[in-house]
């Protein structure tokens, strides 16, 4: 079964072809990603109409690159795949309209997928891919949350961010450090010269005994922190004020890590979703995982962040489970809202 997934919620077009073979863990045959991330830095953030104008111009393209480099003509394609959300609701309506239409065209059923099952089943197109049940770490520019996963379609949330997301106070901080879109790379990257230990800043619900996260303070905390540096302050400043930040941000996400290993009694702990490709969360969770003998799985680097693969593999991993889990007909919603823990499955 060749599955092509279409990912479109947010600021990148990503298209990709995955082949599952009987039960097997799908196999990723080809991937190609645009980034909008250029386009919106001059606006400080993503502007939806550009994001959706955008995904317009490259889907097709970017379909024909995978199909292509796959080797694949598009009448072998099975089922087409696309975020039907949580995102951007035009954003959203590209993929979802690009799919639908080219599934009609083909006669072949779409089927849309949950964007943060993407990211939760990414770990699967790894070269070392976890086994159910896990407990998973969710943290996007939009979503922070700790999911006890039993199997495809099982998700029990444990807790979550009752603010901001771990990926958005990267993004605001790095925003109050002057730095460009989107932040939480850059921000990352400045810190790599700066001394964790310069600032005191805070570190919210870290002994709130349950498995929520809160990082709108935080965000407030570096803003009044950068403020006291006044006009110009110097570049090793700068860049302790961000390890400082990157500290906070890390300290809390390990330490309720942590805490879900101890309390569900899960042995494997998958990581996922863009800030997931922060080195000092990957290192301190590395450390973390060998003092409580837990497994520890990432998606690779490139599948941290949004892409097309990790769509059409949560197709391919539903309908391994449930042939008839795609979708009846080629009339598509799409849902900007959509919780997690409403996919059930069987
Ligand atoms: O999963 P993703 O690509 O999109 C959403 O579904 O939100 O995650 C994007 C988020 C952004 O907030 C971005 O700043 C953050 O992931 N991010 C990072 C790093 N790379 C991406 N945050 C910290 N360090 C990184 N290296
Ligand atoms: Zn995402």
């Amino acid at each position: 079964m060749k599955v092509l997934g279409i990912e479109s919620s947010c600021d990148e077009t990503g298209v990709a072809l995955v082949e599952a073979v009987g039960a097997a863990t799908p196999r990723l045959l080809a991937n190609a990603l645009h980034s909008q991330a250029q386009m919106h830095r001059d606006y400080g953030g993503v502007v939806p109409e550009l994001a959706s104008r955008d995904h317009i111009r490259r889907v097709v393209p970017l379909a024909d690159q995978v199909l292509h480099e796959a080797g694949v003509d598009r009448h072998a394609i099975d089922v087409i795949a696309f975020t039907r959300g949580p995102g951007l609701a035009g954003a959203l309506l590209v993929g979802a309209g690009m799919a639908c239409a080219l599934a009609a065209a083909l006669g072949r059923p779409a089927m849309g997928v949950h964007h943060l099952e993407g990211h939760l089943l990414s770990p699967f197109l790894s070269a070392d891919p976890p086994l159910f049940p896990f407990l998973a770490l969710l943290v996007s520019g939009g979503h922070t949350q700790l999911m006890r996963v039993r199997d495809v379609g099982h998700y029990e949330l444990l807790g979550e961010t009752i603010d901001d997301a771990a990926g958005e106070a990267f993004d605001k901080s790095a925003k109050t450090l002057g730095l460009p879109y989107p932040g939480g790379p850059e921000l990352a990257r400045l810190a790599e010269q700066g001394d964790a230990r310069a600032f005191a800043l805070p570190r919210p619900l870290l002994h709130s005994g349950d498995l929520d996260f809160s990082f709108a303070g935080l965000k407030t905390a570096v803003w009044t922190q950068r403020r006291k540096l006044g006009d110009s302050p110097s570049p090793r400043q700068l860049a302790d004020l961000a390890a400082s930040t990157q500290a906070a941000i890390v300290d809390v996400l390990v330490a309720k890590c942590e805490r879900a290993i101890e309390r569900s009694g899960l042995s494997r702990l998958v990581v996922a979703g863009g800030v997931g490709a922060n080195r000092v969360l990957r290192e301190r969770l590395t450390q973390a995982c060998r003092r409580s003998g837990t497994q520890l799985h990432f998606p690779e680097l490139a599948l941290c962040t949004d892409n097309g693969a990790m769509i059409a593999l949560a197709a391919a991993m539903r309908l391994q489970r449930d042939a008839n889990a795609c979708d009846a007909g080629y009339a598509f919603d799409v849902r900007p809202r959509w919780p997690l823990e409403e996919l059930r499955l069987g």
